[in-house]
Protein backbone atom coordinates (compact mmCIF):
# COMPACT_ATOMS: atom_id res chain seq x y z
CA UNK A 1 0.00 0.00 0.00
CA UNK A 2 1.41 3.23 -0.87
CA UNK A 3 2.11 5.56 2.10
CA UNK A 4 -0.55 7.92 3.14
CA UNK A 5 0.29 11.80 3.17
CA UNK A 6 -1.75 14.44 4.61
CA UNK A 7 -3.11 17.13 2.03
CA UNK A 8 -4.66 20.47 1.89
CA UNK A 9 -7.58 20.17 -0.26
CA UNK A 10 -9.22 23.52 0.29
CA UNK A 11 -8.85 26.71 1.97
CA UNK A 12 -10.89 29.12 2.50
CA UNK A 13 -10.56 33.01 5.47
CA UNK A 14 -12.79 36.02 7.02
CA UNK A 15 -11.66 39.16 8.04
CA UNK A 16 -14.06 41.32 10.09
CA UNK A 17 -15.72 44.13 7.88
CA UNK A 18 -14.27 47.04 9.48
CA UNK A 19 -10.62 48.12 9.53
CA UNK A 20 -8.46 49.97 11.24
CA UNK A 21 -6.40 52.19 9.38
CA UNK A 22 -2.91 53.94 10.51
CA UNK A 23 -4.64 57.22 10.13
CA UNK A 24 -7.11 56.43 12.88
CA UNK A 25 -4.46 54.80 15.32
CA UNK A 26 -2.35 57.45 15.33
CA UNK A 27 -4.89 59.16 16.46
CA UNK A 28 -5.36 57.25 19.48
CA UNK A 29 -1.56 56.67 20.28
CA UNK A 30 1.39 59.16 19.34
CA UNK A 31 2.53 57.41 16.13
CA UNK A 32 2.41 57.77 12.32
CA UNK A 33 1.75 56.12 9.12
CA UNK A 34 5.23 56.34 7.99
CA UNK A 35 6.53 54.52 11.66
CA UNK A 36 4.29 52.01 11.36
CA UNK A 37 5.13 51.55 7.30
CA UNK A 38 8.69 51.53 7.97
CA UNK A 39 8.96 49.29 11.31
CA UNK A 40 6.63 46.55 10.37
CA UNK A 41 4.88 47.14 7.28
CA UNK A 42 1.18 47.25 8.13
CA UNK A 43 -1.34 49.91 6.74
CA UNK A 44 -4.16 48.29 8.07
CA UNK A 45 -5.85 45.73 10.01
CA UNK A 46 -9.43 44.37 10.29
CA UNK A 47 -11.04 44.05 13.81
CA UNK A 48 -14.25 42.63 14.81
CA UNK A 49 -16.00 44.79 16.97
CA UNK A 50 -19.49 43.74 17.61
CA UNK A 51 -19.97 43.01 21.67
CA UNK A 52 -20.87 39.79 22.19
CA UNK A 53 -18.42 38.24 19.03
CA UNK A 54 -15.75 36.27 19.83
CA UNK A 55 -13.10 34.00 17.87
CA UNK A 56 -16.27 31.14 16.68
CA UNK A 57 -17.52 34.15 14.68
CA UNK A 58 -15.11 34.18 11.92
CA UNK A 59 -14.33 30.51 12.26
CA UNK A 60 -17.84 30.30 11.06
CA UNK A 61 -17.75 32.25 8.22
CA UNK A 62 -14.44 30.56 7.15
CA UNK A 63 -15.29 27.05 7.29
CA UNK A 64 -18.93 27.90 5.38
CA UNK A 65 -17.16 28.47 2.85
CA UNK A 66 -14.90 25.99 2.95
CA UNK A 67 -17.49 23.66 3.38
CA UNK A 68 -19.12 25.11 0.39
CA UNK A 69 -16.29 25.82 -2.18
CA UNK A 70 -15.05 21.93 -1.49
CA UNK A 71 -18.33 20.60 -2.02
CA UNK A 72 -17.92 18.64 1.73
CA UNK A 73 -21.01 17.10 3.62
CA UNK A 74 -20.94 18.01 6.97
CA UNK A 75 -21.00 14.61 8.08
CA UNK A 76 -18.54 13.20 6.29
CA UNK A 77 -16.08 15.11 8.56
CA UNK A 78 -13.98 13.17 11.28
CA UNK A 79 -12.43 15.77 13.40
CA UNK A 80 -12.42 19.17 13.77
CA UNK A 81 -9.05 21.61 15.35
CA UNK A 82 -9.13 25.40 15.88
CA UNK A 83 -6.12 26.72 16.90
CA UNK A 84 -5.15 29.96 18.92
CA UNK A 85 -4.57 31.95 21.86
CA UNK A 86 -7.85 33.63 21.75
CA UNK A 87 -10.83 30.68 22.41
CA UNK A 88 -14.12 32.42 22.96
CA UNK A 89 -14.18 31.20 26.53
CA UNK A 90 -11.90 29.06 28.47
CA UNK A 91 -13.88 25.90 28.21
CA UNK A 92 -15.40 24.48 26.41
CA UNK A 93 -13.02 24.43 23.04
CA UNK A 94 -13.74 27.08 19.90
CA UNK A 95 -13.57 23.85 18.22
CA UNK A 96 -16.73 22.69 19.63
CA UNK A 97 -18.72 25.65 19.50
CA UNK A 98 -17.59 26.30 15.92
CA UNK A 99 -18.81 22.59 15.17
CA UNK A 100 -22.49 23.19 16.54
CA UNK A 101 -22.98 26.42 14.57
CA UNK A 102 -21.44 24.94 11.26
CA UNK A 103 -23.77 21.76 12.11
CA UNK A 104 -20.86 19.42 12.39
CA UNK A 105 -22.21 16.79 14.44
CA UNK A 106 -20.28 13.53 13.75
CA UNK A 107 -16.67 15.21 14.61
CA UNK A 108 -14.57 14.56 17.51
CA UNK A 109 -12.28 17.68 18.15
CA UNK A 110 -10.28 20.23 20.61
CA UNK A 111 -8.49 23.07 20.07
CA UNK A 112 -4.34 23.52 19.88
CA UNK A 113 -2.43 27.00 21.49
CA UNK A 114 1.12 27.61 20.42
CA UNK A 115 1.38 31.39 20.47
CA UNK A 116 1.90 32.46 16.59
CA UNK A 117 2.85 29.67 15.90
CA UNK A 118 -0.22 27.69 16.67
CA UNK A 119 -1.23 26.69 12.95
CA UNK A 120 1.83 25.33 12.44
CA UNK A 121 1.94 23.10 15.52
CA UNK A 122 -1.99 22.30 14.39
CA UNK A 123 -1.04 21.36 11.09
CA UNK A 124 1.48 19.21 12.37
CA UNK A 125 -0.51 17.52 14.61
CA UNK A 126 -3.39 16.62 12.63
CA UNK A 127 -1.26 15.54 9.72
CA UNK A 128 -0.68 12.24 12.11
CA UNK A 129 -4.28 11.67 12.11
CA UNK A 130 -4.83 10.90 8.73
CA UNK A 131 -1.60 9.22 8.19
CA UNK A 132 -2.94 6.34 10.29
CA UNK A 133 -5.29 5.64 7.29
CA UNK A 134 -8.23 5.64 9.93
CA UNK A 135 -9.65 10.11 9.40
CA UNK A 136 -10.31 11.14 5.96
CA UNK A 137 -11.85 14.44 6.51
CA UNK A 138 -10.39 17.44 9.18
CA UNK A 139 -11.09 20.89 9.24
CA UNK A 140 -7.90 23.05 10.68
CA UNK A 141 -8.93 26.52 11.63
CA UNK A 142 -6.56 28.93 12.72
CA UNK A 143 -8.58 31.65 14.36
CA UNK A 144 -7.89 34.79 16.43
CA UNK A 145 -9.64 37.76 17.79
CA UNK A 146 -6.18 38.99 19.07
CA UNK A 147 -7.90 42.64 19.44
CA UNK A 148 -9.62 41.70 22.53
CA UNK A 149 -6.32 41.82 24.26
CA UNK A 150 -4.87 44.72 22.37
CA UNK A 151 -4.14 47.80 24.45
CA UNK A 152 -5.07 50.56 22.59
CA UNK A 153 -3.37 52.91 24.43
CA UNK A 154 0.06 51.22 24.01
CA UNK A 155 1.82 51.78 21.06
CA UNK A 156 4.41 49.65 21.03
CA UNK A 157 1.85 46.74 20.85
CA UNK A 158 -1.42 48.27 19.28
CA UNK A 159 -0.42 48.83 15.48
CA UNK A 160 0.69 45.52 15.23
CA UNK A 161 -2.77 42.83 15.57
CA UNK A 162 -5.95 42.36 13.23
CA UNK A 163 -8.55 40.19 13.83
CA UNK A 164 -9.10 37.08 11.57
CA UNK A 165 -9.75 33.60 10.72
CA UNK A 166 -8.67 31.42 8.28
CA UNK A 167 -9.67 26.55 8.18
CA UNK A 168 -8.39 24.26 5.77
CA UNK A 169 -9.63 21.18 4.88
CA UNK A 170 -7.32 18.11 4.84
CA UNK A 171 -7.37 14.51 3.32
CA UNK A 172 -5.87 11.96 2.74
CA UNK A 173 -3.27 11.09 -0.36
CA UNK A 174 -1.50 8.33 -1.96
CA UNK A 175 0.12 10.64 -4.55
CA UNK A 176 3.20 11.84 -2.41
CA UNK A 177 1.28 15.59 -1.89
CA UNK A 178 0.82 17.20 1.00
CA UNK A 179 2.86 16.95 4.11
CA UNK A 180 6.13 15.63 4.28
CA UNK A 181 7.94 17.20 7.28
CA UNK A 182 8.19 19.21 10.00
CA UNK A 183 10.79 20.60 12.02
CA UNK A 184 8.63 21.91 15.67
CA UNK A 185 10.56 23.98 18.89
CA UNK A 186 9.71 25.20 21.90
CA UNK A 187 11.69 27.27 24.39
CA UNK A 188 9.63 28.39 27.40
CA UNK A 189 12.65 30.39 29.27
CA UNK A 190 11.65 32.96 26.07
CA UNK A 191 8.06 33.33 27.84
CA UNK A 192 9.33 36.31 29.50
CA UNK A 193 9.52 38.77 26.27
CA UNK A 194 5.90 37.64 25.50
CA UNK A 195 2.87 36.85 27.08
CA UNK A 196 -0.38 37.68 28.85
CA UNK A 197 -0.11 37.95 32.67
CA UNK A 198 -3.65 37.73 34.30
CA UNK A 199 -6.94 36.05 33.38
CA UNK A 200 -5.35 32.57 33.29
CA UNK A 201 -5.27 30.12 36.26
CA UNK A 202 -2.10 32.03 38.30
CA UNK A 203 -4.08 35.36 38.12
CA UNK A 204 -7.55 34.99 37.30
CA UNK A 205 -9.40 38.56 36.83
CA UNK A 206 -9.61 40.86 39.82
CA UNK A 207 -10.44 44.80 40.45
CA UNK A 208 -6.35 44.52 40.60
CA UNK A 209 -5.55 42.90 37.48
CA UNK A 210 -8.13 45.09 35.10
CA UNK A 211 -6.51 48.42 36.81
CA UNK A 212 -3.01 47.00 36.10
CA UNK A 213 -3.92 46.43 32.71
CA UNK A 214 -2.65 43.07 32.57
CA UNK A 215 -5.20 41.27 30.71
CA UNK A 216 -3.37 42.83 27.74
CA UNK A 217 -0.62 41.57 25.65
CA UNK A 218 2.87 42.34 26.96
CA UNK A 219 5.77 42.56 24.37
CA UNK A 220 9.70 43.23 24.38
CA UNK A 221 9.87 43.70 21.00
CA UNK A 222 13.53 43.40 20.23
CA UNK A 223 14.42 39.78 21.65
CA UNK A 224 11.01 38.60 20.25
CA UNK A 225 12.22 39.75 16.91
CA UNK A 226 16.08 39.01 16.67
CA UNK A 227 14.54 35.35 17.98
CA UNK A 228 11.88 35.29 15.13
CA UNK A 229 14.50 36.26 12.57
CA UNK A 230 17.20 33.98 13.61
CA UNK A 231 14.93 30.74 14.42
CA UNK A 232 12.48 31.27 11.38
CA UNK A 233 15.93 30.81 9.13
CA UNK A 234 17.66 28.28 10.91
CA UNK A 235 14.71 25.84 10.72
CA UNK A 236 13.90 26.78 7.24
CA UNK A 237 17.36 26.36 5.98
CA UNK A 238 17.92 22.84 8.37
CA UNK A 239 14.10 21.94 6.05
CA UNK A 240 15.97 22.65 3.09
CA UNK A 241 19.05 20.93 3.26
CA UNK A 242 17.22 17.95 5.03
CA UNK A 243 14.87 17.64 1.39
CA UNK A 244 17.35 19.17 -0.90
CA UNK A 245 15.63 21.96 -1.40
CA UNK A 246 16.92 25.20 -3.07
CA UNK A 247 15.89 28.71 -3.44
CA UNK A 248 14.88 27.37 -7.61
CA UNK A 249 13.11 24.59 -6.21
CA UNK A 250 10.78 26.37 -3.51
CA UNK A 251 8.12 27.64 -5.32
CA UNK A 252 6.14 29.91 -2.11
CA UNK A 253 7.58 30.88 1.59
CA UNK A 254 4.81 31.18 3.89
CA UNK A 255 5.77 32.87 6.71
CA UNK A 256 4.24 34.17 9.87
CA UNK A 257 2.60 37.99 9.40
CA UNK A 258 4.76 39.70 12.68
CA UNK A 259 6.63 42.50 10.67
CA UNK A 260 7.52 42.50 7.12
CA UNK A 261 11.30 43.32 8.08
CA UNK A 262 11.11 39.56 9.92
CA UNK A 263 9.55 38.45 6.66
CA UNK A 264 12.24 39.74 4.58
CA UNK A 265 15.22 39.04 6.41
CA UNK A 266 13.94 35.62 6.26
CA UNK A 267 13.67 35.02 2.78
CA UNK A 268 16.60 36.61 1.83
CA UNK A 269 18.51 34.39 4.44
CA UNK A 270 16.66 31.51 2.41
CA UNK A 271 17.83 32.99 -0.83
CA UNK A 272 14.60 33.22 -2.23
CA UNK A 273 13.22 36.77 -4.31
CA UNK A 274 10.16 38.52 -3.06
CA UNK A 275 8.20 37.19 -5.41
CA UNK A 276 8.18 33.96 -4.07
CA UNK A 277 7.67 35.35 -0.23
CA UNK A 278 3.57 35.54 0.62
CA UNK A 279 3.30 39.03 1.83
CA UNK A 280 -0.39 40.48 3.23
CA UNK A 281 0.07 41.54 6.57
CA UNK A 282 -0.31 45.36 5.07
CA UNK A 283 -3.59 44.46 4.82
CA UNK A 284 -4.36 42.29 8.03
CA UNK A 285 -1.58 42.71 10.42
CA UNK A 286 -0.56 39.88 12.58
CA UNK A 287 -3.49 37.81 12.82
CA UNK A 288 -1.45 35.58 15.34
CA UNK A 289 -3.07 31.98 14.66
CA UNK A 290 -4.62 32.70 11.05
CA UNK A 291 -1.76 34.63 9.16
CA UNK A 292 -0.48 31.26 7.38
CA UNK A 293 -4.07 29.83 6.41
CA UNK A 294 -4.81 33.70 5.40
CA UNK A 295 -1.70 34.22 3.70
CA UNK A 296 -2.45 30.76 1.26
CA UNK A 297 -6.01 31.71 1.13
CA UNK A 298 -5.15 35.06 -0.69
CA UNK A 299 -2.65 33.31 -2.49
CA UNK A 300 -4.34 30.31 -3.82
CA UNK A 301 -5.26 31.18 -7.18
CA UNK A 302 -1.42 30.72 -8.03
CA UNK A 303 -0.99 27.79 -6.11
CA UNK A 304 -0.36 24.96 -8.41
CA UNK A 305 -0.50 20.83 -7.68
CA UNK A 306 3.11 19.96 -6.61
CA UNK A 307 4.28 23.35 -6.20
CA UNK A 308 7.45 22.77 -3.22
CA UNK A 309 6.33 25.15 0.07
CA UNK A 310 7.89 26.08 3.25
CA UNK A 311 5.72 27.21 6.65
CA UNK A 312 7.63 28.79 8.97
CA UNK A 313 6.17 30.62 12.13
CA UNK A 314 8.09 32.29 15.65
CA UNK A 315 5.38 33.10 18.38
CA UNK A 316 4.89 33.90 21.52
CA UNK A 317 6.27 30.89 24.16
CA UNK A 318 8.71 30.60 22.63
CA UNK A 319 7.32 28.37 19.83
CA UNK A 320 9.00 28.10 16.42
CA UNK A 321 9.62 25.60 13.74
CA UNK A 322 9.49 25.03 9.55
CA UNK A 323 6.81 22.65 7.48
CA UNK A 324 7.52 21.72 4.35
CA UNK A 325 4.55 20.54 2.16
CA UNK A 326 4.11 19.97 -1.51
CA UNK A 327 0.53 21.44 -2.80
CA UNK A 328 -2.09 19.16 -3.91
CA UNK A 329 -4.31 20.89 -6.27
CA UNK A 330 -4.25 23.76 -8.48
CA UNK A 331 -5.67 26.51 -6.82
CA UNK A 332 -7.09 29.05 -9.61
CA UNK A 333 -10.24 26.96 -10.50
CA UNK A 334 -10.69 26.56 -6.54
CA UNK A 335 -10.63 30.74 -5.91
CA UNK A 336 -12.63 31.33 -9.09
CA UNK A 337 -15.29 28.79 -7.53
CA UNK A 338 -14.83 30.98 -4.70
CA UNK A 339 -16.55 33.89 -6.15
CA UNK A 340 -19.49 32.57 -7.53
CA UNK A 341 -20.43 31.71 -4.16
CA UNK A 342 -22.93 33.28 -1.37
CA UNK A 343 -23.17 32.46 1.52
CA UNK A 344 -25.94 34.96 3.06
O1 LIG B 1 3.89 37.32 16.42
C1 LIG B 1 4.67 36.97 17.52
C2 LIG B 1 6.07 37.37 17.34
N1 LIG B 1 6.21 38.82 17.40
C3 LIG B 1 7.11 39.42 16.65
O2 LIG B 1 7.75 38.79 15.85
C4 LIG B 1 7.34 40.89 16.88
C5 LIG B 1 8.83 41.17 16.94
N2 LIG B 1 9.17 42.58 17.22
C6 LIG B 1 8.93 43.56 16.33
O3 LIG B 1 8.36 43.35 15.29
C7 LIG B 1 9.47 44.95 16.65
O4 LIG B 1 10.38 44.85 17.73
C8 LIG B 1 8.36 45.98 16.99
C9 LIG B 1 7.53 46.27 15.75
C10 LIG B 1 7.47 45.46 18.10
C11 LIG B 1 9.00 47.29 17.44
O5 LIG B 1 9.89 47.78 16.44
P1 LIG B 1 11.37 48.19 16.82
O6 LIG B 1 12.01 48.66 15.59
O7 LIG B 1 12.00 47.02 17.53
O8 LIG B 1 11.15 49.42 17.77
P2 LIG B 1 11.62 49.62 19.27
O9 LIG B 1 10.73 48.90 20.20
O10 LIG B 1 13.09 49.40 19.39
O11 LIG B 1 11.38 51.17 19.43
C12 LIG B 1 12.17 52.14 18.69
C13 LIG B 1 11.63 53.52 18.98
C14 LIG B 1 11.43 53.81 20.46
O12 LIG B 1 11.71 55.19 20.67
P3 LIG B 1 13.12 55.64 21.30
O13 LIG B 1 13.22 54.95 22.62
O14 LIG B 1 14.15 55.18 20.32
O15 LIG B 1 12.97 57.13 21.38
C15 LIG B 1 9.96 53.58 20.67
O16 LIG B 1 9.44 54.32 21.76
O17 LIG B 1 10.33 53.65 18.38
C16 LIG B 1 9.38 54.06 19.37
N3 LIG B 1 8.10 53.47 19.04
C17 LIG B 1 7.21 54.08 18.26
N4 LIG B 1 7.23 55.26 17.62
C18 LIG B 1 6.14 55.57 16.86
C19 LIG B 1 7.60 52.26 19.43
N5 LIG B 1 6.39 52.07 18.90
C20 LIG B 1 6.12 53.20 18.16
C21 LIG B 1 5.02 53.59 17.38
N6 LIG B 1 5.08 54.78 16.75
N7 LIG B 1 3.94 52.82 17.21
Amino acid sequence: MSKITAAITGIAGYVPEYILTNEELSKMVDTTDEWIMARIGIRERHILREKGLGTSFMAEKAVRMLIAKTNTNVDDIDMVVCCGVTPDMPFPATANIVSDLVGIKKAFGFDINAGCSSFLFALATVAKFIETGKYKKIILIGADKISTFVDYTDRATCPIFGDGAGAVLIEPNTEGYGMIDEILHVDGSGRKYLYQKAGGSSYPATMETVVNRQHFIFQDGQPVYKAAVSNMTETSLKMMKRHGLTSENIDWLVPHQANLRIIKAVGQHMGLPEEKVMVNIQRYGNTTAATLPLCMWDFENRLKKGDNIILTTFGAGFTWGAIYLKWAYNGHQMAEKEKEISLD
